[in-house]
């Protein structure tokens, strides 16, 4: 099994509300399509500017604080699957057989992390080979009345059950850097982290040091956090740029691809 993850800042224009980018969506299901053999796919995506910018804008992210924001949240909830439908349209013209599986139906979070998720709504669609195809989404939430649930958390969850042969994130940066760019400071790109090795527990001390300060610097720390948790069940994690031609097929066909690499 692969589960995939399309991230938001690859299918979308991020800071452009409801810009899908539907040429390089289809290129990726185009490009996972040619690298896999038999086995079994999930893919998870993200909501880019269908569900953050909203969701930034009325502290949706913080869970129920007014009545205001209920408009708010059902508005996302209906953008996210406006987003889910162009892309099972993409899936569907390529030929494949994806299963829609919306998030709040089969899982429930407490204090913005998953506490219950019903993966029968996956085994069901799996042992007809369907692809199941879920996304980042607002969820009822036991503390907080709502809160997200990112794809991340979601591919976290299914990562632990089904130990994947491996996760793949495709993002919109080349991997993880042993520091946040852009800040005129030098920065390398991390190739492997193997939890399991001796020399690399620096690594990891020091990319945990740096994770403490780097929340403004957007997603990608945080996407190592949940891949080193993966990693923790056994489960080989590949952080790659989506946005380059060939990456994700070379990747699912198990190339040596520019990336970071997360293992147990
Ligand atoms: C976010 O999901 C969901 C909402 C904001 C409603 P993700 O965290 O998986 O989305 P991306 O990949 O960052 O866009």
């Amino acid at each position: 099994m692969i589960i995939i993850k399309f991230g938001g800042s690859v299918i979308t224009d991020k800071k452009v509300k409801y810009k899908f980018r539907p040429n390089v969506t289809d290129r990726l299901v185009k490009e996972f399509k040619s690298g896999i053999k038999k086995q079994q796919l999930i893919l998870v995506h993200g909501a880019g500017s269908f569900g953050h910018i909203l969701s930034k804008q009325y502290e949706l992210d913080k869970g129920f604080r007014s009545p205001k924001q209920l408009s708010k949240v059902a508005e996302v909830k209906k953008d996210v699957r406006e987003l889910n439908l162009k892309i099972l349209q993409i899936l569907i013209r390529n030929n494949l057989n994806p299963i829609s599986i919306s998030p709040s139906s089969v899982i429930s979070n407490n204090n913005k992390s998953i506490s219950k998720i019903d993966l029968t709504a996956f085994d069901k669609p799996m042992a007809l080979q369907f692809i199941p195809v879920t996304y980042g989404d607002i969820v009822m939430d036991e503390a907080l009345g709502f809160s997200i649930c990112s794809g991340d958390q979601i591919i976290l969850h299914l990562a632990k059950k089904y130990k994947p042969d491996r996760v793949i994130f495709a993002t919109n940066v080349d991997g993880v850097c042993t520091k946040p760019p852009g800040r005129g400071i030098k920065t390398e790109l991390i190739e492997k982290i193997d939890l399991g090795s001796g020399p690399d527990l620096d690594l990891v001390k020091q990319i945990e040091a740096e994770m403490k300060v780097a929340d403004v610097t957007g997603g990608i720390f945080e996407k190592l956090k949940i891949s080193m948790e993966i990693a923790k069940s056994g489960v080989k994690t590949n952080i790659i740029n989506g946005t380059v031609k060939n990456r994700l097929r070379d990747c699912v066909k198990g190339r040596k691809v520019i990336g970071t690499t997360i293992l147990g």
